[in-house]
């Protein structure tokens, strides 16, 4: 069944539902907006954000959708190369939601960069518009264009003020030219393309440098952590210069926010000491696992906040983190979990995640039963098991030997269950065609079955 184009006029849908952002924080005022772009049926895909509180980014937010007025592709970097952390994926996050209904009415599509593009569009054109994509197309490339076409077609008949497309491209790598343009939209004037990207993307896209956080909003992030009578909030000359000292990354400022929020007797002198001295930790370890570290963020620095919150979790957390390390990028389903650290009981495990890692923000539940890491904080996880080569090893056995269990389960016609637990995201489409299946499990970079963006052993 196709579903009609909504074309529901701006102010209708802003009678209909508050959308003048009068929560009291980011995740009410996002509320309110994913309920009006339900309301006007936009398709519309987004991980959730899980910031409460959104820092400082106005100017940034306004020149990115000025520059996105004037070029059709626009790319998100770091101002410092390689950076990670200093929010680009938030940002993409949140200027889809303040601007989707008044400029993108036409839709907006979130794709991660790290699994298969044309299936990703696929889905969406599936789950959103209820749209079928004929079988017989047999390239990538060919499936997307397709499913840009009719969207394309859609937005043709959405006549109107504020009816582009968003499409966001998240965490671009290498490879632009034959990994990821063919797949994109045709460049006209209804889809606007974002990316973001800790590269130089060259001449494939304009750029957008985004900057650590000013002072004045990173001390205000790390006080949102603090409660309202918290008398640390007082201080603020040192927290100016613990920010300052944090490089004033969001995800560094957050991290030490939220340890300082779990010790309410922890001066902000006491935390500045505590982080100054993981410092000169870092200091003796050799030259190659430095240079390791530094590759991370560039700023030894915020290591040391990793390092505090690494400190906090108990011998069993870390094991999880580490396992949780090895998986991809990827919403990762939490019985995986269960199943690699077998030898910790299901109850241990969830305190585990609850207590620790949510708590101490390493880790991000996604929907229902889903939780992933911040690509930042994987690559720490993975830093620290390399560190200790048995462990390492042992888990690298349990976690292979497990997705090959999966693995040897998939037949050449996959099931409905195997389908969402692959692609959880969307709920699976119909039953399971052959060349669907063949699509899921063709081989993939030294594994005999793959797993698209769900799981890669290191
Ligand atoms: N302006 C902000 N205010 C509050 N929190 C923020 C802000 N920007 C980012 N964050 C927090 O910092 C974390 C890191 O941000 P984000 O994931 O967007 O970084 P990134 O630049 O995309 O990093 P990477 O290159 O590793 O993908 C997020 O989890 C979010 O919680
Ligand atoms: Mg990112």
């Amino acid at each position: 069944m196709t579903q009609e184009p909504q074309n529901i006029p701006r102010q209708t849908i802003e009678k209909q539902v508050n959308v003048a952002q009068t929560g009291d924080n980011n995740t009410q005022n996002n509320t309110f907006i994913l309920e009006a772009v339900k309301k006007a049926a936009i398709p519309f895909s987004l991980p959730p954000s899980n910031v409460t509180f959104f820092a400082g980014r106005d100017g940034d937010l306004a020149k990115v959708h000025s520059l996105l007025q004037q070029n059709q592709r626009l790319a998100v970097s770091a101002f410092v190369k390689g950076m990670g952390g200093v929010g680009k994926t938030e940002l993409a996050i949140q200027y889809a939601l303040g601007h989707v209904l008044q400029e993108y009415r036409g839709g907006v599509c979130w794709l991660q960069t790290s699994s298969d593009l044309a299936l990703q569009v696929k889905d969406f054109v599936r789950v959103q518009l209820h749209e079928k994509v004929p079988d017989d197309l047999d390239t990538g490339v060919k499936i997307a264009a397709y499913c840009w076409k009719m969207l394309a077609d859609r937005l043709a008949n959405l006549a109107g003020e504020g009816c582009r497309f968003l499409v966001i491209l998240d965490d671009v790598k290498a490879d632009y030219e034959q990994a990821i343009r063919p797949y994109l939209p045709p460049m006209d004037g209804g889809f606007a393309v974002l990316a973001t990207t800790r590269l130089e993307l060259g001449q494939a896209m304009q750029q957008y440098r985004l900057d650590v956080l000013a002072i004045e909003a990173a001390v205000d992030l790390l006080k949102s952590f603090l409660g309202p009578e918290d008398r640390r909030r007082a201080e603020d000359e040192a927290i100016k210069k613990l920010c300052e000292w944090l490089g004033r990354l969001p995800l560094a400022v957050e991290l030490v926010g939220r340890y300082l929020a779990r010790k309410p007797d922890l001066t902000i002198a006491q935390m500045q000491e505590r982080l100054n001295q993981k410092r000169l930790l870092q200091d003796a370890l050799t030259d190659q696992q430095r240079r390791a570290l530094a590759e991370m963020t560039g700023k030894l620095n915020i290591l040391a906040a990793f390092e505090l919150s690494w400190q906090e979790l108990s011998v069993g957390a870390k094991q999880v983190a580490s396992a949780l390390g090895l998986f991809a990028l990827a919403p990762l389903p939490w019985g995986w979990v269960e199943a690699v650290c077998s030898a910790m009981d299901a109850e241990t495990l969830e305190n585990i995640r609850d207590e620790e890692l949510l708590n101490l923000h390493l880790l991000e539940r996604s929907e229902q039963g889903m939780y992933q890491l911040h690509q930042l904080i994987r690559e720490y996880f993975q830093f620290q098991l390399q560190q200790n080569p048995t462990q390492s090893s042992t888990l690298r056995q349990q976690v292979a030997a497990f997705l090959l269990t999966i693995a040897k389960g998939i037949g050449q016609t996959i099931t409905q269950e195997q389908n969402s637990c692959f692609c959880p995201r969307h709920p699976p489409p119909r039953p399971a065609q052959p060349r669907d299946a063949r699509r899921y499990c063709r081989p993939r970079r030294g594994f005999s079955l793959g797993f698209s963006g769900c799981c890669q052993v290191l």
